[in-house]
This record gives C-alpha cells, sequence and structure tokens, in this order.
C-alpha cells in the first residue's frame, strides 16, 4: 500500500513573522495521518529547518539549478539545499517552465541532480487548457515523463510525480475526482511500462485542492496525495487537507 502524501507549495509567500505563525501551527497539531512536506522559498530553509527539527514534518524546496556548481550568478544547488535538511524539491512546476522557459529535459536534470543529492524530486507535469481541449493531454504529459524516465532509469521508483493540470493551478477550478483519476492512471501505467519497479511511485494530485475537496481526490485509486498551492498558506485548511489523507483508495 502506497503511504499518502501532502506537500505544500507555499510559492513566493511568507515572511519571517508569517511563517513562524504558520509552521507553529502545523507543529502543534496531532501527529498527522500521511507524510507532510512544505517546500519555503529559499531564503527561509533556515528559519523552516530549525522550527520543524524533530516534528514529523519535513522540510522541502520549490527548485534547485540544473548545474552542480559552477559560476551559475543566483542559483541554488541540490547540495546546498541539502545542508539545510532539505528531503525534497520540487522541480518543473509548470510556473518555472512557462516563466522561466525550463524544458523537459531541464527539469530531467534537475531531477537527476536532486536524487544525486539525497532528496526525492517532485517532479511537476500538466498540460494547459488548450492542449486538454485539443485532446493532448496524454501527449503532452507522456513527453514530460518519459524525458524525466529516459534520464533516470531504474532511478524513477524514488522520486514522486505531481499531476498538476495548469488550467486548474491557481484558478479555483479543480479537475474533478475522475479526470485526474484518469490522468493519474495514465501516468502511472506509462512509469510501470519504463521500469516495472516504479508500480508503487507516489503520484499527487495539485491544482485547487482545498480542504471541502481532497478528500474525494485523495480517494481515487491511483492519487496518493496532493501538492497544494493557496491552501498550504493557511495552518487551518492545510491540515484540513492533510487529514483528508485518511481517506484512502
Ligand atoms: P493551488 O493549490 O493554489 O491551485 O496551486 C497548486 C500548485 O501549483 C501547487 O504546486
Amino acid at each position: 500500500m502506497r503511504r499518502k502524501m501532502v506537500a505544500g507549495n507555499w510559492k513566493m509567500h511568507g515572511s519571517l513573522a508569517a511563517n513562524k505563525v504558520l509552521l507553529d501551527a502545523l507543529v502543534a497539531a496531532p501527529a498527522p495521518v500521511c507524510d507532510v512536506v512544505v517546500c519555503v522559498p529559499g531564503p527561509y530553509l533556515a528559519q523552516a529547518q530549525g522550527l520543524l527539527a524533530g516534528t514529523a514534518i519535513n522540510l522541502g524546496a520549490q527548485d534547485c539549478s540544473a548545474h552542480e556548481q559552477g559560476p551559475y550568478t543566483g542559483e541554488v544547488s541540490a547540495n546546498m539545499l541539502r545542508d539545510f535538511a532539505c528531503g525534497h524539491v520540487i522541480v518543473g512546476h509548470s510556473e518555472r517552465r512557462a516563466s522561466f522557459c525550463e524544458d523537459d529535459s531541464t527539469v530531467a536534470i534537475k531531477a537527476q541532480r536532486a536524487l544525486d543529492a539525497g532528496m526525492t524530486p517532485i517532479v511537476c507535469v500538466g498540460e494547459t487548457l488548450e492542449q486538454r481541449e485539443h485532446g493532448q493531454t496524454e501527449a503532452v504529459v507522456g513527453t514530460q515523463l518519459d524525458a524525466v524516465f529516459m534520464l533516470l532509469g531504474q532511478r524513477i521508483h524514488q522520486i514522486v510525480l505531481a499531476y498538476e493540470p495548469v488550467w486548474a493551478i491557481g484558478t479555483g477550478r479543480t479537475a474533478s475526482p475522475m479526470q485526474a483519476q484518469q490522468v493519474h492512471a495514465f501516468i502511472r501505467q506509462r512509469a510501470i511500462r519504463h521500469h516495472s519497479n516504479a508500480v508503487g511511485i507516489r503520484l499527487l494530485y495539485g491544482g485547487s485542492v482545498k480542504p471541502d475537496n481532497a478528500a474525494e481526490l485523495f480517494a481515487q485509486p491511483d492519487i496518493d496525495g496532493g501538492l497544494i498551492g493557496g491552501a498550504s498558506l493557511k495552518a487551518a485548511d492545510f491540515l484540513a487537507v492533510v487529514d483528508a489523507a485518511r481517506f484512502s483508495a
């Protein structure tokens, strides 16, 4: 049985004061029913590392460089993240693909760097509304996946994949549980076809997950949890989404 995971992606939100209030509330809550990760902005890694030390909540980052080290001003390497006890790092988020021109091969290299540094990459894939309306969802997601699978080879069972339809991110328009399940089943089959050891790979759904829709999404057979944006910024909402992970397939 795959253990559920709920990861919060704070994106470019937070402050020292606000982070402390949020993390203190998460830490004070009863032990979570699933794996919980919070992916904070880079400058707050040290603060979050301190507040989360010895708790059941894991620290994550939102991106890492495709380079190992060197003259890349502004970049942060996977090994640097590891220094702050980051166990997870999001790579290939659609906002980075769209706003920072990250292509499939860059995303694959980032996933490889994360694994090499001893972290679990949370690799995001997903189609735009236009692509969905043109019936291209599987072609687009399949191409995004294949770039990662080809580079990682038999290590793909070590990653977490997040299906985040671009049209559902921050729009309040979530994929229906059936729409999400359909793509998750496709992703799992694609991963298994690449390597049989991917049968237990964890697949998160992301895109307007809220306390009132999380349970139904997480109850789908191929949805192993969520990657949460807006609702991860309020302790009560995030804890309610985490709690919805008790509704297992
Ligand atoms: P929202 O939950 O705000 O739609 O964001 C989803 C997301 O992009 C998580 O990575």
